[in-house]
């Protein structure tokens, strides 16, 4: 997948809270190649985005929503009032509120050694990045911390768009096709006309 880069470190730090938190146990982040989840959520997703996720996050408990392409659909400030109590903004919402994160504090050394775990594994951090884990401690340039290496798209145009366009039109087809074999059929056996032809006596 082109142009795709490990999590920088806030948003490493935030994806350890999710499975931490158990948030997967009602959210995955797998969009299923089913016109209703790519109308809903975004391109389906394709196993290239996932590389760096160690342990991935598909998931296959759907209580909530498909959650791979939420980054940026709401604003920060939706995120934080959902996240301490969802009824706040989503009256109807069975999730739970998670109100501790508010006041939570992360540990600067624990994420730089959790980026050198995954460099372990395979993930290409670079001095650089780890250079910038002490500067997210020092809580400067917070917004800088979570963008500085942008992490996965939210919208991916693989290959496999336009074939899947062309699928939804023959199914299309192929349904209307039914319907008029269907519909001639009927109006032959309204006429009394058997399918070898005959007429049956009335
Ligand atoms: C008991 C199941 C459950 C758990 C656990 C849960 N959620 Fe949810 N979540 C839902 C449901 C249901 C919705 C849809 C209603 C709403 O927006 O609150 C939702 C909505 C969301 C949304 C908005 C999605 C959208 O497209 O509007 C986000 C973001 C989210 N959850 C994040 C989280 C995070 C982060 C955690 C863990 C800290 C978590 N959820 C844990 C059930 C859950």
């Amino acid at each position: 997948m082109p142009g795709l880069k490990p999590y920088p470190p806030l948003q490493l730090a935030g994806r350890d809270v999710y499975i931490r938190e158990g948030c997967y146990n009602c959210h995955s982040q797998m969009i299923r190649a089913l016109a209703s989840e790519v109308l809903r959520y975004g391109h389906y997703s394709v196993a290239g985005e996932s590389v760096y996720d160690h342990p991935f996050q598909w998931g296959s408990k759907r209580t909530g929503p498909d959650l791979a392409r939420i980054g940026g659909r709401y604003s920060d400030d939706w995120q934080r009032v959902h996240l301490a109590n969802p009824r706040n903004v989503v009256p109807e919402s069975i999730m739970p509120g998670y109100p501790w994160l508010n006041t939570a504090t992360l540990s600067a050394a624990e994420v730089e050694s959790h980026m050198r775990g995954l460099a372990m594994v395979g993930l290409p951090y670079t001095d650089a990045d780890y250079a910038s884990v002490a500067e997210c401690g020092q809580g400067q340039d917070r917004d800088g911390c979570a963008r500085r290496v942008s992490a996965r798209p939210r919208q991916v145009r693989p290959e496999g768009e336009p074939a899947m366009i062309a699928g939804l039109i023959t199914a299309l087809l192929i349904v209307i096709f039914c319907a008029i074999v269907g519909w001639a059929y009927s109006s032959r056996r309204k006429q009394g006309i058997r399918t070898d032809g005959t007429r049956a006596a009335r």
